[in-house]
Protein backbone atom coordinates (compact mmCIF):
# COMPACT_ATOMS: atom_id res chain seq x y z
CA UNK A 1 0.00 0.00 0.00
CA UNK A 2 1.33 3.33 -0.05
CA UNK A 3 3.68 5.48 1.75
CA UNK A 4 1.66 8.67 1.04
CA UNK A 5 -2.19 8.09 1.32
CA UNK A 6 -4.07 7.21 4.09
CA UNK A 7 -6.13 4.24 3.56
CA UNK A 8 -9.23 3.74 5.55
CA UNK A 9 -9.56 0.13 6.78
CA UNK A 10 -12.95 0.59 8.82
CA UNK A 11 -14.72 1.11 5.51
CA UNK A 12 -16.42 -2.60 5.11
CA UNK A 13 -15.65 -4.70 2.16
CA UNK A 14 -18.85 -5.55 1.68
CA UNK A 15 -20.68 -2.40 2.13
CA UNK A 16 -18.38 -1.61 -1.07
CA UNK A 17 -20.17 -4.37 -2.92
CA UNK A 18 -17.20 -6.34 -2.77
CA UNK A 19 -13.89 -7.20 -0.47
CA UNK A 20 -11.94 -4.81 -2.63
CA UNK A 21 -11.68 -1.26 -2.23
CA UNK A 22 -11.17 0.86 -4.83
CA UNK A 23 -8.86 3.56 -5.30
CA UNK A 24 -11.77 6.05 -4.77
CA UNK A 25 -13.32 4.55 -1.86
CA UNK A 26 -9.72 3.47 -0.05
CA UNK A 27 -8.53 7.42 -0.14
CA UNK A 28 -11.47 8.62 1.44
CA UNK A 29 -10.96 9.64 5.15
CA UNK A 30 -14.35 8.01 6.46
CA UNK A 31 -17.53 6.73 3.98
CA UNK A 32 -19.95 9.62 2.84
CA UNK A 33 -22.51 8.93 5.68
CA UNK A 34 -25.78 10.32 7.16
CA UNK A 35 -28.32 9.86 10.03
CA UNK A 36 -30.92 6.56 9.37
CA UNK A 37 -34.41 6.64 8.91
CA UNK A 38 -36.20 6.92 12.21
CA UNK A 39 -39.50 7.50 11.02
CA UNK A 40 -42.23 7.77 8.80
CA UNK A 41 -42.37 10.07 6.38
CA UNK A 42 -43.64 12.14 3.66
CA UNK A 43 -41.82 14.00 0.54
CA UNK A 44 -42.84 14.72 -2.80
CA UNK A 45 -40.34 12.77 -4.93
CA UNK A 46 -38.55 9.46 -3.13
CA UNK A 47 -34.96 8.60 -4.63
CA UNK A 48 -33.74 5.19 -3.71
CA UNK A 49 -30.31 4.59 -4.39
CA UNK A 50 -27.25 7.19 -3.63
CA UNK A 51 -25.01 6.45 -6.55
CA UNK A 52 -24.10 9.10 -9.01
CA UNK A 53 -27.59 8.29 -10.88
CA UNK A 54 -29.42 8.95 -7.47
CA UNK A 55 -28.19 11.69 -6.31
CA UNK A 56 -27.53 13.74 -9.78
CA UNK A 57 -31.83 13.03 -10.12
CA UNK A 58 -32.14 14.30 -6.26
CA UNK A 59 -30.19 17.33 -6.65
CA UNK A 60 -31.70 18.45 -9.58
CA UNK A 61 -34.99 17.96 -8.39
CA UNK A 62 -34.50 19.98 -5.47
CA UNK A 63 -33.34 22.44 -7.21
CA UNK A 64 -36.39 22.67 -8.89
CA UNK A 65 -38.01 23.78 -5.23
CA UNK A 66 -39.15 20.25 -4.97
CA UNK A 67 -39.40 17.99 -1.65
CA UNK A 68 -36.75 15.08 -2.38
CA UNK A 69 -35.71 12.64 0.17
CA UNK A 70 -33.10 9.98 -0.79
CA UNK A 71 -32.16 6.64 1.00
CA UNK A 72 -29.42 4.61 0.53
CA UNK A 73 -29.21 1.21 2.07
CA UNK A 74 -25.38 1.32 2.36
CA UNK A 75 -22.94 4.49 2.36
CA UNK A 76 -22.94 6.96 -0.64
CA UNK A 77 -21.02 5.65 -3.60
CA UNK A 78 -20.96 2.48 -1.83
CA UNK A 79 -22.35 0.53 -5.37
CA UNK A 80 -21.17 0.76 -8.27
CA UNK A 81 -20.36 4.49 -8.43
CA UNK A 82 -17.67 3.90 -5.98
CA UNK A 83 -15.83 1.36 -8.11
CA UNK A 84 -16.22 2.99 -11.23
CA UNK A 85 -13.13 5.01 -13.11
CA UNK A 86 -14.79 7.89 -13.66
CA UNK A 87 -13.85 8.79 -18.08
CA UNK A 88 -16.74 11.27 -18.75
CA UNK A 89 -17.42 10.62 -22.68
CA UNK A 90 -19.54 11.01 -25.62
CA UNK A 91 -17.40 8.15 -26.59
CA UNK A 92 -20.06 5.69 -25.95
CA UNK A 93 -18.95 1.43 -25.47
CA UNK A 94 -20.84 1.30 -28.80
CA UNK A 95 -19.83 2.79 -32.21
CA UNK A 96 -21.88 5.48 -33.49
CA UNK A 97 -21.09 3.91 -36.70
CA UNK A 98 -23.44 0.53 -35.05
CA UNK A 99 -25.63 3.04 -33.31
CA UNK A 100 -26.75 4.24 -37.09
CA UNK A 101 -27.31 0.47 -37.81
CA UNK A 102 -29.25 -0.29 -34.72
CA UNK A 103 -31.14 2.91 -34.85
CA UNK A 104 -30.76 5.42 -37.28
CA UNK A 105 -28.73 8.61 -38.19
CA UNK A 106 -30.86 10.98 -36.06
CA UNK A 107 -30.34 8.71 -32.84
CA UNK A 108 -26.66 8.16 -33.12
CA UNK A 109 -26.59 12.05 -33.11
CA UNK A 110 -28.87 12.60 -30.28
CA UNK A 111 -26.59 10.40 -28.54
CA UNK A 112 -23.50 12.32 -29.37
CA UNK A 113 -25.89 15.69 -28.16
CA UNK A 114 -26.99 13.77 -24.91
CA UNK A 115 -23.58 12.54 -23.47
CA UNK A 116 -22.22 15.99 -24.58
CA UNK A 117 -24.48 17.67 -22.37
CA UNK A 118 -24.20 15.92 -19.57
CA UNK A 119 -20.38 16.41 -19.56
CA UNK A 120 -21.35 19.59 -19.48
CA UNK A 121 -23.64 19.59 -16.68
CA UNK A 122 -21.26 18.16 -14.70
CA UNK A 123 -19.00 20.77 -15.57
CA UNK A 124 -21.72 23.25 -14.55
CA UNK A 125 -22.43 21.61 -11.48
CA UNK A 126 -18.87 21.58 -10.28
CA UNK A 127 -18.11 25.20 -10.75
CA UNK A 128 -21.43 26.61 -9.45
CA UNK A 129 -20.77 24.52 -6.26
CA UNK A 130 -17.06 24.33 -5.95
CA UNK A 131 -16.73 21.32 -6.10
CA UNK A 132 -13.05 20.04 -5.37
CA UNK A 133 -13.21 16.73 -6.97
CA UNK A 134 -9.99 17.20 -9.42
CA UNK A 135 -12.36 17.22 -12.40
CA UNK A 136 -10.35 17.99 -15.60
CA UNK A 137 -11.00 18.18 -19.03
CA UNK A 138 -8.96 15.40 -20.70
CA UNK A 139 -8.98 14.49 -24.76
CA UNK A 140 -9.73 10.78 -25.63
CA UNK A 141 -8.20 8.44 -27.87
CA UNK A 142 -9.94 5.78 -29.71
CA UNK A 143 -7.38 3.09 -31.15
CA UNK A 144 -7.96 -0.59 -32.71
CA UNK A 145 -7.47 -3.83 -30.95
CA UNK A 146 -5.67 -6.28 -32.32
CA UNK A 147 -8.45 -8.41 -33.61
CA UNK A 148 -9.63 -5.38 -34.83
CA UNK A 149 -9.73 -3.51 -38.36
CA UNK A 150 -8.41 0.04 -38.96
CA UNK A 151 -10.85 0.81 -41.13
CA UNK A 152 -13.16 0.57 -38.19
CA UNK A 153 -11.61 3.95 -37.04
CA UNK A 154 -12.30 5.11 -40.53
CA UNK A 155 -16.15 4.24 -40.46
CA UNK A 156 -16.28 6.08 -36.95
CA UNK A 157 -14.84 8.91 -37.72
CA UNK A 158 -17.21 9.63 -40.37
CA UNK A 159 -19.96 8.14 -38.23
CA UNK A 160 -19.04 10.85 -35.12
CA UNK A 161 -18.90 13.46 -37.46
CA UNK A 162 -22.16 12.73 -39.02
CA UNK A 163 -23.46 13.05 -35.35
CA UNK A 164 -21.54 16.20 -34.91
CA UNK A 165 -18.80 15.46 -33.12
CA UNK A 166 -15.09 16.99 -33.76
CA UNK A 167 -13.76 14.01 -34.05
CA UNK A 168 -10.09 13.96 -35.67
CA UNK A 169 -7.48 10.93 -37.44
CA UNK A 170 -4.51 10.89 -35.49
CA UNK A 171 -1.44 9.08 -37.12
CA UNK A 172 0.35 7.70 -33.61
CA UNK A 173 -1.63 7.27 -30.68
CA UNK A 174 -0.50 9.64 -28.04
CA UNK A 175 2.11 8.32 -25.23
CA UNK A 176 1.25 4.45 -26.51
CA UNK A 177 4.65 3.95 -27.76
CA UNK A 178 4.15 0.34 -28.60
CA UNK A 179 1.51 1.20 -30.69
CA UNK A 180 4.10 3.31 -33.28
CA UNK A 181 2.74 4.13 -36.53
CA UNK A 182 -0.83 3.25 -35.83
CA UNK A 183 -3.83 6.07 -35.86
CA UNK A 184 -6.30 6.68 -33.56
CA UNK A 185 -9.35 8.84 -33.37
CA UNK A 186 -9.29 11.59 -30.97
CA UNK A 187 -12.37 12.48 -29.29
CA UNK A 188 -11.33 16.25 -27.87
CA UNK A 189 -13.08 18.15 -24.97
CA UNK A 190 -13.38 15.04 -22.85
CA UNK A 191 -13.41 14.92 -19.22
CA UNK A 192 -12.53 13.02 -15.84
CA UNK A 193 -12.69 13.59 -11.68
CA UNK A 194 -12.69 11.66 -8.64
CA UNK A 195 -16.15 9.98 -8.67
CA UNK A 196 -16.43 10.35 -4.84
CA UNK A 197 -15.20 13.26 -4.17
CA UNK A 198 -17.61 14.61 -6.60
CA UNK A 199 -20.64 12.51 -4.78
CA UNK A 200 -19.72 14.27 -1.59
CA UNK A 201 -20.22 17.58 -3.38
CA UNK A 202 -23.43 16.66 -4.94
CA UNK A 203 -24.47 15.56 -1.74
CA UNK A 204 -23.83 18.71 0.59
CA UNK A 205 -24.65 20.87 -2.45
CA UNK A 206 -28.52 18.58 -2.83
CA UNK A 207 -28.71 19.05 1.25
CA UNK A 208 -27.96 23.11 0.81
CA UNK A 209 -31.27 22.79 -1.59
CA UNK A 210 -33.38 21.28 1.15
CA UNK A 211 -33.41 17.58 0.59
CA UNK A 212 -32.56 14.85 3.15
CA UNK A 213 -30.50 12.06 2.86
CA UNK A 214 -30.61 8.79 5.07
CA UNK A 215 -27.94 6.32 4.97
CA UNK A 216 -28.09 2.42 5.79
CA UNK A 217 -31.38 3.05 5.13
CA UNK A 218 -32.90 -0.21 2.29
CA UNK A 219 -35.97 0.57 0.94
CA UNK A 220 -38.21 -2.34 0.17
CA UNK A 221 -42.09 -2.84 -0.26
CA UNK A 222 -41.94 -0.36 -3.46
CA UNK A 223 -45.06 0.71 -4.64
CA UNK A 224 -46.42 3.77 -6.79
CA UNK A 225 -47.48 5.26 -3.12
CA UNK A 226 -43.91 4.98 -1.93
CA UNK A 227 -41.93 2.51 0.10
CA UNK A 228 -40.71 0.92 3.50
CA UNK A 229 -37.76 1.56 4.98
CA UNK A 230 -35.90 0.42 8.08
CA UNK A 231 -39.63 -0.59 8.90
CA UNK A 232 -41.18 2.82 8.70
CA UNK A 233 -43.37 4.18 6.00
CA UNK A 234 -42.25 6.86 3.27
CA UNK A 235 -45.29 8.17 1.54
CA UNK A 236 -44.33 10.20 -2.15
CA UNK A 237 -45.94 11.07 -5.47
CA UNK A 238 -42.74 10.23 -7.47
CA UNK A 239 -40.34 7.09 -7.05
CA UNK A 240 -37.05 6.98 -8.74
CA UNK A 241 -35.12 3.85 -8.20
CA UNK A 242 -31.46 4.53 -8.98
CA UNK A 243 -30.24 0.92 -7.35
CA UNK A 244 -28.27 1.04 -10.55
CA UNK A 245 -30.40 -2.41 -11.88
CA UNK A 246 -34.17 -2.00 -10.48
CA UNK A 247 -34.77 -3.83 -7.41
CA UNK A 248 -38.87 -2.91 -8.13
CA UNK A 249 -39.68 -5.09 -11.29
CA UNK A 250 -38.98 -8.76 -11.26
CA UNK A 251 -39.06 -10.03 -14.96
CA UNK A 252 -39.28 -6.77 -17.30
CA UNK A 253 -35.78 -5.08 -17.29
CA UNK A 254 -33.99 -7.89 -16.22
CA UNK A 255 -35.22 -9.65 -20.03
CA UNK A 256 -33.13 -6.21 -21.32
CA UNK A 257 -30.07 -6.27 -19.84
CA UNK A 258 -27.08 -8.61 -18.94
CA UNK A 259 -24.44 -8.10 -16.42
CA UNK A 260 -20.88 -7.83 -16.46
CA UNK A 261 -17.93 -8.29 -14.62
CA UNK A 262 -15.03 -5.72 -14.97
CA UNK A 263 -11.43 -5.53 -13.65
CA UNK A 264 -9.04 -2.54 -12.78
CA UNK A 265 -5.66 -1.62 -11.44
CA UNK A 266 -3.85 1.11 -10.69
CA UNK A 267 -0.27 1.54 -10.78
CA UNK A 268 2.11 4.50 -9.78
CA UNK A 269 3.70 6.21 -12.82
CA UNK A 270 6.05 8.62 -12.09
CA UNK A 271 4.57 12.39 -12.34
CA UNK A 272 5.01 14.28 -16.22
CA UNK A 273 5.59 10.55 -17.59
CA UNK A 274 1.84 10.62 -19.21
CA UNK A 275 -0.04 13.51 -20.08
CA UNK A 276 -3.95 13.14 -18.36
CA UNK A 277 -5.96 11.82 -21.02
CA UNK A 278 -8.42 9.11 -21.71
CA UNK A 279 -7.54 6.07 -23.97
CA UNK A 280 -9.87 2.87 -24.82
CA UNK A 281 -9.38 0.24 -27.53
CA UNK A 282 -11.75 -1.05 -29.75
CA UNK A 283 -12.67 -3.94 -27.99
CA UNK A 284 -11.83 -8.24 -28.64
CA UNK A 285 -13.89 -8.96 -31.69
CA UNK A 286 -12.38 -12.79 -30.48
CA UNK A 287 -14.19 -12.61 -27.51
CA UNK A 288 -17.08 -14.87 -26.55
CA UNK A 289 -19.09 -12.43 -24.87
CA UNK A 290 -21.57 -10.03 -27.03
CA UNK A 291 -20.16 -6.67 -25.67
CA UNK A 292 -16.54 -7.45 -26.75
CA UNK A 293 -14.72 -6.59 -23.78
CA UNK A 294 -12.22 -3.43 -24.09
CA UNK A 295 -9.15 -2.11 -22.30
CA UNK A 296 -9.87 1.71 -21.18
CA UNK A 297 -6.84 3.96 -19.48
CA UNK A 298 -6.77 7.56 -17.50
CA UNK A 299 -4.38 9.20 -14.87
CA UNK A 300 -5.37 10.65 -11.32
CA UNK A 301 -3.79 12.56 -9.19
CA UNK A 302 -1.70 10.34 -6.36
CA UNK A 303 0.74 12.38 -4.66
CA UNK A 304 3.95 14.40 -5.18
CA UNK A 305 5.92 12.41 -6.83
CA UNK A 306 3.52 9.74 -8.80
CA UNK A 307 0.05 9.72 -10.20
CA UNK A 308 -1.82 6.69 -10.48
CA UNK A 309 -2.60 5.01 -13.61
CA UNK A 310 -6.12 3.38 -13.55
CA UNK A 311 -6.79 0.68 -16.46
CA UNK A 312 -9.60 -1.55 -16.81
CA UNK A 313 -10.94 -4.44 -18.86
CA UNK A 314 -10.92 -8.13 -19.36
CA UNK A 315 -14.63 -8.45 -18.54
CA UNK A 316 -16.66 -11.25 -18.59
CA UNK A 317 -20.68 -12.26 -17.91
CA UNK A 318 -20.78 -12.14 -14.03
CA UNK A 319 -20.25 -15.40 -12.61
CA UNK A 320 -19.13 -16.79 -15.81
CA UNK A 321 -15.15 -16.10 -15.64
CA UNK A 322 -14.66 -19.97 -15.82
CA UNK A 323 -16.14 -20.33 -19.17
CA UNK A 324 -13.17 -19.00 -20.91
CA UNK A 325 -10.85 -20.85 -18.30
CA UNK A 326 -9.88 -17.50 -16.41
CA UNK A 327 -11.14 -16.80 -12.91
CA UNK A 328 -12.01 -13.91 -11.31
CA UNK A 329 -8.59 -13.25 -9.74
CA UNK A 330 -6.80 -14.03 -12.90
CA UNK A 331 -8.62 -11.75 -14.69
CA UNK A 332 -5.88 -9.19 -12.73
CA UNK A 333 -2.54 -10.59 -14.27
CA UNK A 334 -4.15 -10.49 -17.71
CA UNK A 335 -5.05 -6.94 -17.36
CA UNK A 336 -1.58 -6.25 -15.70
CA UNK A 337 -0.01 -8.08 -19.20
CA UNK A 338 -1.61 -5.83 -21.36
CA UNK A 339 -1.28 -2.09 -18.98
CA UNK A 340 2.62 -3.08 -18.91
CA UNK A 341 3.27 -3.51 -22.48
CA UNK A 342 1.16 -0.46 -23.19
CA UNK A 343 2.22 2.00 -20.52
CA UNK A 344 6.10 0.63 -19.70
CA UNK A 345 7.03 3.24 -16.94
CA UNK A 346 4.37 1.69 -14.26
CA UNK A 347 5.94 0.59 -11.11
CA UNK A 348 3.79 -0.80 -8.11
CA UNK A 349 0.03 -2.01 -8.72
CA UNK A 350 -1.33 0.13 -5.59
CA UNK A 351 -5.39 -1.14 -5.74
CA UNK A 352 -7.27 -3.71 -7.85
CA UNK A 353 -10.71 -4.05 -7.94
CA UNK A 354 -13.52 -5.37 -9.84
CA UNK A 355 -17.32 -3.98 -10.59
CA UNK A 356 -20.33 -4.68 -12.36
CA UNK A 357 -21.92 -2.88 -15.21
CA UNK A 358 -25.60 -3.55 -16.98
CA UNK A 359 -25.69 -4.05 -20.44
CA UNK A 360 -28.60 -2.91 -22.04
CA UNK A 361 -29.80 -5.50 -25.66
CA UNK A 362 -29.36 -2.40 -27.91
CA UNK A 363 -26.88 -0.81 -26.59
CA UNK A 364 -28.42 2.53 -24.93
CA UNK A 365 -29.54 2.99 -21.37
CA UNK A 366 -33.10 3.32 -20.24
CA UNK A 367 -33.76 6.28 -18.19
CA UNK A 368 -37.38 7.22 -17.28
CA UNK A 369 -41.09 5.59 -16.21
CA UNK A 370 -40.89 2.64 -15.48
CA UNK A 371 -43.06 0.40 -17.51
CA UNK A 372 -46.46 -0.01 -16.57
CA UNK A 373 -46.08 2.86 -14.14
CA UNK A 374 -47.12 6.39 -14.09
CA UNK A 375 -44.68 8.07 -11.21
CA UNK A 376 -42.19 5.24 -11.05
CA UNK A 377 -38.59 6.08 -12.94
CA UNK A 378 -35.83 3.82 -13.19
CA UNK A 379 -31.96 4.81 -14.53
CA UNK A 380 -30.58 1.00 -15.66
CA UNK A 381 -28.51 -0.57 -18.51
CA UNK A 382 -25.76 1.88 -18.66
CA UNK A 383 -23.21 -0.25 -19.48
CA UNK A 384 -19.51 1.39 -19.36
CA UNK A 385 -20.91 4.76 -19.75
CA UNK A 386 -22.51 5.15 -16.45
CA UNK A 387 -21.25 8.67 -15.57
CA UNK A 388 -23.22 10.05 -18.01
CA UNK A 389 -25.80 8.30 -18.56
CA UNK A 390 -26.30 8.40 -14.82
CA UNK A 391 -26.40 12.02 -15.68
CA UNK A 392 -28.32 12.11 -18.26
CA UNK A 393 -30.88 9.68 -16.23
CA UNK A 394 -31.00 12.85 -13.73
CA UNK A 395 -31.44 15.78 -16.09
CA UNK A 396 -34.74 13.83 -18.08
CA UNK A 397 -36.16 12.33 -14.66
CA UNK A 398 -36.02 15.78 -13.82
CA UNK A 399 -38.03 16.93 -16.92
CA UNK A 400 -40.52 14.14 -16.97
CA UNK A 401 -41.25 14.82 -13.46
CA UNK A 402 -41.20 18.67 -13.61
CA UNK A 403 -43.24 18.66 -17.09
CA UNK A 404 -40.50 19.99 -19.59
CA UNK A 405 -39.36 19.07 -22.75
CA UNK A 406 -36.43 16.73 -23.16
CA UNK A 407 -35.36 15.73 -26.80
CA UNK A 408 -34.05 12.79 -25.63
CA UNK A 409 -36.87 10.73 -23.35
CA UNK A 410 -37.79 8.63 -26.04
CA UNK A 411 -34.51 7.55 -27.47
CA UNK A 412 -34.02 6.37 -23.63
CA UNK A 413 -37.61 5.23 -22.77
CA UNK A 414 -37.42 2.37 -20.43
CA UNK A 415 -40.52 0.99 -22.64
CA UNK A 416 -39.18 1.15 -26.07
CA UNK A 417 -38.54 -1.52 -28.70
CA UNK A 418 -35.71 -2.21 -30.69
CA UNK A 419 -36.43 -4.93 -33.27
CA UNK A 420 -32.26 -4.79 -34.96
CA UNK A 421 -31.07 -5.84 -31.52
CA UNK A 422 -32.57 -9.23 -32.13
CA UNK A 423 -29.53 -11.53 -32.84
CA UNK A 424 -27.82 -10.01 -29.56
CA UNK A 425 -30.73 -10.08 -27.53
CA UNK A 426 -31.06 -14.33 -28.47
CA UNK A 427 -27.90 -14.89 -27.77
CA UNK A 428 -27.97 -13.56 -24.31
CA UNK A 429 -31.14 -14.52 -23.50
CA UNK A 430 -29.87 -18.50 -24.45
CA UNK A 431 -27.55 -17.38 -22.06
CA UNK A 432 -29.50 -16.68 -19.65
CA UNK A 433 -31.54 -19.98 -20.10
CA UNK A 434 -28.06 -22.47 -20.21
CA UNK A 435 -27.31 -21.10 -16.81
CA UNK A 436 -30.41 -22.74 -15.32
CA UNK A 437 -27.98 -25.93 -16.19
CA UNK A 438 -26.51 -24.99 -13.24
CA UNK A 439 -28.45 -27.05 -11.32
CA UNK A 440 -27.15 -30.43 -12.98
CA UNK A 441 -23.38 -29.24 -12.61
CA UNK A 442 -21.22 -30.95 -9.91
CA UNK A 443 -20.44 -28.98 -7.06
CA UNK A 444 -17.14 -26.81 -6.69
CA UNK A 445 -15.63 -29.17 -3.52
CA UNK A 446 -16.85 -32.17 -2.45
CA UNK A 447 -17.03 -31.50 1.52
CA UNK A 448 -16.80 -28.60 3.86
CA UNK A 449 -13.55 -29.60 5.13
CA UNK A 450 -12.13 -29.22 2.01
CA UNK A 451 -12.39 -25.46 2.26
CA UNK A 452 -9.62 -23.17 3.91
CA UNK A 453 -10.52 -20.30 5.99
CA UNK A 454 -11.30 -17.01 3.39
CA UNK A 455 -12.38 -19.58 0.89
CA UNK A 456 -15.80 -20.36 -0.49
CA UNK A 457 -17.42 -22.51 -2.67
CA UNK A 458 -21.07 -23.97 -3.36
CA UNK A 459 -21.53 -27.74 -2.82
CA UNK A 460 -24.62 -30.57 -2.76
CA UNK A 461 -26.29 -31.62 -0.61
CA UNK A 462 -28.71 -34.30 -1.42
CA UNK A 463 -31.39 -32.31 -3.86
CA UNK A 464 -30.44 -29.38 -2.36
CA UNK A 465 -27.19 -26.58 -3.80
CA UNK A 466 -25.81 -24.96 -0.64
CA UNK A 467 -23.63 -21.13 -0.86
CA UNK A 468 -20.68 -21.83 2.03
CA UNK A 469 -17.73 -19.92 3.25
CA UNK A 470 -15.35 -20.50 5.77
CA UNK A 471 -14.33 -17.48 7.63
CA UNK A 472 -10.64 -16.30 9.02
CA UNK A 473 -11.75 -17.50 12.33
CA UNK A 474 -12.88 -21.00 10.73
CA UNK A 475 -16.20 -20.97 11.37
CA UNK A 476 -18.80 -22.26 8.38
CA UNK A 477 -21.27 -20.28 7.26
CA UNK A 478 -23.87 -21.75 5.03
CA UNK A 479 -26.83 -20.34 2.98
CA UNK A 480 -28.81 -22.04 0.41
CA UNK A 481 -27.19 -21.43 -3.34
CA UNK A 482 -30.19 -20.52 -5.25
CA UNK A 483 -30.91 -17.12 -5.76
CA UNK A 484 -34.25 -16.15 -4.25
CA UNK A 485 -35.16 -13.49 -7.80
CA UNK A 486 -35.82 -16.23 -10.09
CA UNK A 487 -34.01 -19.32 -9.20
CA UNK A 488 -30.38 -19.25 -10.68
CA UNK A 489 -27.42 -21.27 -9.27
CA UNK A 490 -25.14 -18.73 -8.08
CA UNK A 491 -21.33 -18.99 -8.23
CA UNK A 492 -18.36 -18.37 -5.84
CA UNK A 493 -16.52 -15.55 -6.61
CA UNK A 494 -13.05 -16.17 -4.78
CA UNK A 495 -11.68 -12.33 -6.19
CA UNK A 496 -14.52 -9.97 -4.41
CA UNK A 497 -15.47 -12.82 -1.65
CA UNK A 498 -19.20 -13.00 -2.80
CA UNK A 499 -21.79 -15.11 -4.04
CA UNK A 500 -22.96 -13.89 -7.77
CA UNK A 501 -25.50 -14.80 -9.87
CA UNK A 502 -25.25 -15.56 -13.25
CA UNK A 503 -28.70 -14.83 -14.45
CA UNK A 504 -29.40 -11.15 -13.75
CA UNK A 505 -26.35 -10.28 -11.68
CA UNK A 506 -27.64 -10.48 -7.71
CA UNK A 507 -25.15 -10.57 -5.12
CA UNK A 508 -24.16 -11.77 -2.10
CA UNK A 509 -21.94 -11.52 1.08
CA UNK A 510 -20.45 -14.54 2.59
CA UNK A 511 -22.65 -14.62 4.78
CA UNK A 512 -25.88 -14.35 2.06
CA UNK A 513 -26.48 -10.73 2.46
CA UNK A 514 -27.77 -9.21 -0.54
CA UNK A 515 -25.49 -6.11 -2.06
CA UNK A 516 -26.57 -6.12 -5.37
CA UNK A 517 -30.39 -6.59 -7.40
CA UNK A 518 -32.68 -7.46 -8.67
CA UNK A 519 -32.64 -10.21 -5.69
CA UNK A 520 -34.02 -8.15 -2.27
CA UNK A 521 -34.02 -10.35 -0.01
CA UNK A 522 -31.32 -11.82 1.49
CA UNK A 523 -30.10 -15.83 1.04
CA UNK A 524 -32.18 -18.12 3.06
CA UNK A 525 -29.62 -19.83 6.33
CA UNK A 526 -29.00 -23.64 6.06
CA UNK A 527 -27.37 -25.53 8.43
CA UNK A 528 -24.06 -27.20 7.98
CA UNK A 529 -22.19 -29.67 10.24
CA UNK A 530 -18.84 -30.58 9.30
CA UNK A 531 -19.01 -34.42 9.84
CA UNK A 532 -22.24 -33.98 7.76
CA UNK A 533 -20.18 -33.51 4.90
CA UNK A 534 -17.24 -35.33 5.95
C1 LIG B 1 -14.98 -1.05 -12.93
C2 LIG B 1 -15.95 -0.08 -13.55
C3 LIG B 1 -15.49 0.95 -14.35
C4 LIG B 1 -16.38 1.86 -14.88
N1 LIG B 1 -15.89 2.91 -15.60
C5 LIG B 1 -16.74 3.84 -16.07
C6 LIG B 1 -16.22 5.00 -16.73
O1 LIG B 1 -15.00 5.17 -16.84
N2 LIG B 1 -17.10 5.91 -17.21
C7 LIG B 1 -18.45 5.74 -17.08
O2 LIG B 1 -19.20 6.58 -17.57
N3 LIG B 1 -18.97 4.66 -16.43
C8 LIG B 1 -18.15 3.72 -15.92
N4 LIG B 1 -18.64 2.65 -15.24
C9 LIG B 1 -20.09 2.54 -15.05
C10 LIG B 1 -20.57 3.43 -13.92
O3 LIG B 1 -19.63 3.45 -12.87
C11 LIG B 1 -21.90 2.93 -13.37
O4 LIG B 1 -22.79 2.69 -14.43
C12 LIG B 1 -22.54 3.95 -12.45
O5 LIG B 1 -21.67 4.24 -11.39
C13 LIG B 1 -23.86 3.43 -11.91
O6 LIG B 1 -24.37 4.37 -11.01
P1 LIG B 1 -25.74 4.10 -10.25
O7 LIG B 1 -25.96 5.26 -9.38
O8 LIG B 1 -26.80 3.75 -11.23
O9 LIG B 1 -25.50 2.75 -9.43
P2 LIG B 1 -24.77 2.52 -8.02
O10 LIG B 1 -23.60 3.35 -7.86
O11 LIG B 1 -24.61 1.05 -7.89
O12 LIG B 1 -25.83 3.05 -7.00
C14 LIG B 1 -26.97 2.33 -6.61
C15 LIG B 1 -27.10 2.47 -5.12
O13 LIG B 1 -28.35 1.95 -4.72
C16 LIG B 1 -28.20 1.38 -3.45
N5 LIG B 1 -29.33 0.48 -3.23
C17 LIG B 1 -29.59 -0.68 -3.85
N6 LIG B 1 -30.76 -1.20 -3.40
C18 LIG B 1 -31.22 -0.32 -2.48
C19 LIG B 1 -32.40 -0.29 -1.68
N7 LIG B 1 -33.30 -1.27 -1.74
N8 LIG B 1 -32.56 0.75 -0.83
C20 LIG B 1 -31.65 1.75 -0.76
N9 LIG B 1 -30.53 1.78 -1.52
C21 LIG B 1 -30.33 0.75 -2.37
C22 LIG B 1 -26.85 0.70 -3.52
O14 LIG B 1 -26.32 0.50 -2.24
C23 LIG B 1 -26.05 1.66 -4.36
O15 LIG B 1 -25.27 2.54 -3.58
C24 LIG B 1 -17.78 1.72 -14.67
C25 LIG B 1 -18.26 0.69 -13.86
C26 LIG B 1 -17.35 -0.20 -13.30
C27 LIG B 1 -17.89 -1.30 -12.42
S1 LIG C 1 -30.48 -12.46 -10.40
FE1 LIG C 1 -32.21 -13.26 -11.40
S2 LIG C 1 -32.13 -15.35 -10.86
FE2 LIG C 1 -30.49 -14.49 -9.79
Amino acid sequence: MSDNISVNDSIDGNITSGDNLSYWVGSLLEPISFEKLTCDIETDVLVIGGGIAGLTTAYSLAKEGRTVILVEDGFIGSGETGRTTAHLTCALSERYADLEKTFDQQTAKLAAQSHTAAIEWIANTVKQNNIDCHFKRVDGYLFVHPTGATETLQDELEATHRAGLLTEMLNNIPAIESEEGYSCLKFPDQAQFHILLYLKGLADAFRQSGGKIFTQTKAENITSTGATANSFNIKANHIVVATNTPVNDWVTMHTKQWPYRTYVIASRIPKGKLPFSLWWDTGDLDSKWISKPYHYVRLEEFNEQYDLLIAGGEDHRTGQADDEGIKEEDRYTKLEEWTRSHFPDIEKIEFKWSGQVMEPVDSLAYLGKNPGDDNIYIITGHSGNGMTYSTLGGMIIKDIITGKENPWIEMYSPSRVTFKSTGDYLHEVGNMVAQYADWLLPEDVKQADELKPGEGAIISSGMKKMAIYRDEANSLHACTAVCPHLGGILQWNADEKTFDCPLHGSRFTTEGKVINGPASSDLAKMMIKEEQTS
